[in-house]
């Protein structure tokens, strides 16, 4: 089975063709990252600007690509919620206007489960599966029971965890979008600074990202006041820390309440090397439970990980 995916939800124009939900035959992923820098985050009115301007292209090069023709195509999965709105239409109506001619069905998928379902390009699922989102929008615990069963556990509460990634770069300098940088440099630091973590209580599975954003913020305006110098990297080693931990912590509390088989980590933050080795080390100690995280090409946002999600919600339906 051939699934068309499309994905225009926020910065990035993406067209891919994947078989029978596994094999990407092509994932062209025009970003409008340049773009937006200068800005130092992303412009709704901007993004939709861009979408309009490359989705044709891509298109056409998705296509190009996996030397596939219309007709060889049996579904059109579309990213339809959440994102830009002016973003989404034009990923929407390009769907539409493709699967019209075409005679082909669309399903309408939920960006998130997208980011989900890019772990099924590294690994089967074995349920229960719990899913720990970590985006740029979205931080999210999600307990499967099976393909397409979806229980929010919890959420963040204020920012979600790549934005705080994002907010903290922003402060200290960086490009947006900051998150790979913050993660580079904590690598190379020691988390000599003292942050607050936030637990909100045992058993709690939402998330609270704001107040640590604050306390980096106040610590590098107080150190400016003070002319003394922050150590950067060493204050991205001390953020990283305890935003792992909150994330892994949590994250093996409810694997253990909800006795599940398979953890996938997902969304961009899912490419922070970080969290990557921590959750290794949390779950290795709890065997037989697995643990996947996608490839990193698709960690970030593109149009496989929706034509993956829609070969599934279509063979549920
Ligand atoms: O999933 P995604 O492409 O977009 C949303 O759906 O929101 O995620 C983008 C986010 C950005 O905030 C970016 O800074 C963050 O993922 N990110 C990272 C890393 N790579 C990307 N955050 C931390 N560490 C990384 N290595
Ligand atoms: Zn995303």
């Amino acid at each position: 089975m051939i699934v068309l995916g499309i994905e225009t939800s926020c910065d990035e124009t993406s067209v891919a063709l994947v078989k029978d939900g596994r094999e990407v035959l092509s994932n062209v992923v025009y970003s409008q990252i340049d773009v937006h820098k200068v800005y130092g985050g992303v412009v709704p009115e901007v993004a939709s600007r861009h979408h309009v301007q490359k989705i044709t292209v891509v298109f056409e090069e998705a296509l190009k690509e996996a030397q596939i023709s219309p007709q060889d195509i049996d579904l059109v999965a579309v990213t339809t919620h959440p994102g830009l709105i002016g973003s989404l239409l034009v990923g929407i109506n390009a769907a539409k206007a493709f699967a019209l001619a075409h005679g082909i069905k669309l399903v309408e998928v939920n960006h998130l489960h997208g980011h989900i379902y890019a772990n099924y390009l590294e690994s089967d699922f074995y349920f229960p599966v719990l899913a720990l989102v970590v985006s740029g929008g979205h931080t999210e615990l999600i307990l499967m029971k099976d393909h397409f069963q979806f229980e929010v556990l919890g959420e963040t509460l204020d920012d979600a965890v790549g934005e705080s990634y994002d907010k903290v770069g922003r402060v200290l300098g960086l490009e947006y979008p900051a998150g790979m940088k913050v993660d580079a440099l904590a690598i190379t630091g020691t988390p000599s600074y003292q942050l607050p973590l936030v637990y909100l209580g045992k058993a709690n599975f939402n998330f609270s990202f704001s107040g640590l954003k604050s306390a980096v913020i106040n610590l590098i305006n107080t150190a400016h006041m003070k002319k003394e110098t922050i150590d950067i990297a060493n204050l991205c080693a001390s953020f990283q820390k305890v935003v792992v931990q909150v994330l892994v912590d949590k994250t093996m509390q409810a694997a253990i309440m909800h006795q599940v088989k398979h953890i996938v980590v997902a969304g961009g933050v899912a490419a922070n090397k970080g969290l990557r080795q921590e959750m290794q080390a949390a779950v290795a100690k709890h065997p037989p439970l697995k643990l996947s995280f996608p490839p990193l090409k698709y960690c970030t946002d593109n149009a496989a990980m929706i034509a993956v999600a829609g070969y599934f919600q279509d063979k549920g339906e």
